[in-house]
Formats: C-alpha cells, structure tokens, sequence
C-alpha cells in the first residue's frame, strides 16, 4: 500500500505530525521533493522534534527513511541534523537511505538565492534562504552536482571548478567575494565520509519494496499552493511539491499503483513568505490566529500570516492530488472564537469563481466570499471521539466536508501524537 501525505494550503499544515502517526503503520517514510526549507514538527510527551531534511517517519525506531532523488540535499544540513537526533537517543543507522541521485546543495546557491532576493526588492519571493532555488535551476541547467559525484573525487572537483568558474564571475560584477573551491573541497570530503554509508539506490530500494508488498508513506514538503506549476507562481517554491512531483521524485510509476492520498488541512489558512493570499486577515483576527495557533516558522521563525480556512484553496488542491480523504488538523486552535468563516469562493468583476485562478494577476483581483458559522466555547484538546466535539465544531466540518465533497476522515485537536480523532 503507497500512502501519500501532502499538504493542501501553503506549507504549516502539520504535516510532520500525521506522517509521525502514521508512520506506526508503515516500513518506509519517503521524502521526494524539497530540501531543509521544510520545517514538520513532531511533539513526542515533552520533547519536540523539529524536521528539515530527514523524514519524519524517523522516530519511530523500525521505519526506513528515504531522501529520494527529488530532494535537494545539503550534506552540512542534514549532519547537524542527524547528530541532533542521535544526541536524544534517536536511532539513524541503518533507517536512513540517500539516493546518490539526489542533487547538492551548494554554497554558492545560498549566496545567490540571497542576492536573487536582494536583486527582487519589494518584488522578493521571501525564500528560507537555502539555495532551493538556484539549485534546483542548476538542475535543470545540467550543471548540478549529485550525491553520487562526491564518491569520484576528480570529478566532483571538475563540475565544482566549473561552476564556480561562472558564478563567481557574477559574485564579482556584485561585488560579492568569490568563494574559493579549494576551501568547498575539503569541506566537501569531510561531509563525504558521514554519509558515505547512507547512500544508496533508492529507487531500487522502494521498487523491492513495492514488489513485496511493503507500506510506503511518502510524505510531502510545503504545501500545494506552493508548487512550481500550480502554486502562486513566481511566489512558490522551486519543485512539485503536489502529487505530481511524486514520481519523478522517488522513480516509483504511479500508473495503475492505488495510493491513497492524504490531505493534510489547517482548520483556517496561513502562510510565510511574500506572495497572494486573498483570505489573510492582516487585522486583530490575524493576530489571534498567529497567538492561539503557534504560528511561527519552524525554519525561520518568521510570523506566518493568517487568515479563515478557503475552500477555493482546499478545493483546487483536492484535484491536482486526488485526494482519498481529508486529515483536519488544529481544529483546537479556533475554540474560544465566537464565530468562524470559510471563504467559500472568490469574487472576480461580477464573477464568482470556486476554483483557484491559473492566472495570478487574475487572483490579485479577487475578494474572498466568506460563509459565517458559530463557534463554540469549549476546549477540545482532550476530545478522543467524534461524537464528543460541540455540535457546532461538528457542524463546521460538515460544512467543509460538503463543500468540497470528501471525507474528514481525521481530526487533529493538538500537537500530541494522542491528540487525534478518528472520524468513521
Ligand atoms: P508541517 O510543516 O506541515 O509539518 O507543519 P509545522 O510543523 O511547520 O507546523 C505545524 C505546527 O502545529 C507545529 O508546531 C505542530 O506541533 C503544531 N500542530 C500540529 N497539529 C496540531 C493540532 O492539531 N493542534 C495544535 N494546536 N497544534 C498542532
Ligand atoms: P513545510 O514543509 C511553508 C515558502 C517560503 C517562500 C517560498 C519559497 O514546513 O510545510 P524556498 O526557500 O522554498 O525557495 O521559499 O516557499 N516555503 C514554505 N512555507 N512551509 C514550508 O515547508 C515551506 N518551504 C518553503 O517561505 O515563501
Ligand atoms: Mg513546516
């Protein structure tokens, strides 16, 4: 069985918390897109996990873990990270695999993705900073260096000169200090031998695993209206981190394979970075979101900005990952409220639209058209059955569930792995 776990907003979703739970069921947690941007958040008792690069199947002692080929991988990144996890008694060897076909992040992506920014202005993309998206360029350039490079030294060494031979020629004409390849080289072998051991094959690994019926969990980064293709482009990030970047990330074929798609929901909408957001409340809502909800990066620490739920989101989202069933998570966050609303679909010159705009300087234009529903006064945090949540709380998810017409089959009422309802 494939179980595939996206998130249908812009990222945040609590995506690391339902992989981490389902991950009890699964002998594998693939990663197939993204790289240490993503921040998924595990809160085990009193301890809180904070996920970049390895995935989040990972506490889980047996699970194998696996970076597939789609990620962009930062061997500086994920050695802190795993030296991290190993100093709380997490156990690595041997339950995390790296495909060699996974590209490097460089240093020179994180200069330019900085002086990519800087160059935007007001217009920035308000990136993490990472180099997701200059080496994912460099990728489709052909003059990325993969995982696999680093194991034959004259040619790691070729296809680093090279590039720096042309990106310091612009640092340069910035004024920017050129990087000396020397000085990446060596720091590029010490990385080698840390994760010599962990790179693998993993398409190889996960069609074995395919081939004997083995439960994969693949869990997406971001969320999306995030991605490359269908997101708020140019306000994305750098890969499909939608249902379609599944195959090409993981080399798993999705024809004729039943995957059953999970869609993470938050219980309202937020988002990081710059870009449209055309339910964002920038008012005291808002701020009583960010409050009530924790909702600051888990990368960056930067506020997220907040709004009601939007179901043209939810909706669109829905279709380009052929969504099984829906996961709604801090649904917690929004008792207390004395009302809620869901924008229930955008208004656009004397239009009303139900499905996300392909074109952004149509989505600039739109004003949300918001349902009111009542909230409900009560703590749900301890809530284990459906049946126990206020009417009103359970209305709201009827609500949501008719409008978009798939189940809610999951309610998430707080960041514990306990804290989980199960919807029949
Ligand atoms: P991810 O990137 O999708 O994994 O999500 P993040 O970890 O960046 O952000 C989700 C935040 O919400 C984390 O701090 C989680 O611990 C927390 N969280 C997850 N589910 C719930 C929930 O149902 N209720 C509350 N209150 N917090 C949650
Ligand atoms: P998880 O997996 C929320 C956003 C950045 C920026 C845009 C491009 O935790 O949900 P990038 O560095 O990828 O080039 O930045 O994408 N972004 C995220 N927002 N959650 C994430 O990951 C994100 N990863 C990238 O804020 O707007
Ligand atoms: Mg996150």
């Amino acid at each position: 069985m494939i179980k595939f776990v996206v998130g249908l907003q812009w990222g945040d979703e609590g995506k690391g918390k339902l992989v981490d739970y389902l991950s009890a069921l699964s002998d594998f947690v693939v990663r197939y897109q993204g790289g240490g941007n993503a921040g998924h958040t595990v809160i085990k008792g009193s301890k809180k996990f904070v996920l970049h690069l390895v995935p989040s199947g990972i506490l889980h002692g047996g699970v194998k873990c696996v970076i597939g080929n789609g990620v962009v991988f930062d061997p500086g990144q994920f050695i802190k990270e795993v030296k991290g996890l190993k100093s709380r008694h997490v156990k690595i060897d041997g339950n995390i695999f790296i495909s060699g076909q996974a590209h490097l992040v460089m240093p020179y992506h994180k200069v330019m993705d900085q002086l990519s920014e800087l160059q935007l202005g007001k217009r920035k993309i308000g990136t993490t900073g990472l180099g997701i998206g200059p080496l994912y360029s460099d990728k489709y350039a052909r003059t990325g260096i993969r995982v696999n490079d680093l194991f034959n030294k004259p040619l790691f060494y070729q296809r680093l000169k090279e590039n720096l031979n042309l990106k310091n020629k612009l640092f340069q004409a910035m004024k920017i200090k050129p990087l000396s390849s020397s000085k990446i080289y060596s720091e590029y072998l010490a990385y080698t031998r840390f994760i010599r051991p962990f790179v693998t094959d993993t398409r190889r690994l996960l069609i074995d695993a395919i081939k004997s019926n083995r439960n994969i969990l693949i869990e997406g980064a971001q969320g999306t209206m995030l991605d490359i293709d269908f997101g708020t482009y140019p306000f994305v990030t750098s890969s499909n981190s939608s249902l379609a970047g599944v195959s090409s990330g993981t080399g798993i074929p999705l024809a004729n394979k039943r995957i059953e798609t999970i869609g993470i929901l938050k219980a309202y909408t937020t988002r990081v970075g710059e870009g449209p957001f055309p339910a964002e409340n920038t008012g005291t809502l808002g701020e009583v979101l960010r409050t009530l909800g924790g909702e600051f990066g888990a990368t960056t620490g930067r506020p997220r900005r907040c709004g009601w739920l939007d179901l043209v989101v939810a909706r669109t989202a829905i279709e380009l990952n052929a969504v099984s069933y829906i996961a709604m998570t801090k649904l917690d966050v929004l008792s207390h409220l004395a009302f809620l609303k869901i924008a229930v679909g955008y208004k656009y010159k004397n239009k009303l639209l139900t499905h996300f705009p392909a074109d952004i300087s149509v989505l600039e234009q739109c004003q949300p058209v918001y349902e009111t529903l009542p909230g409900w006064p009560e703590d749900i945090s301890a809530i284990k059955k459906y049946r126990d949540l206020p009417e009103n709380a359970r209305k709201y998810l009827a609500f949501i569930e008719k409008k978009l017409g798939v189940p809610i089959k999951m309610v998430s009422v707080g960041a514990e792995e306990k804290q989980i309802i199960h919807k029949m």
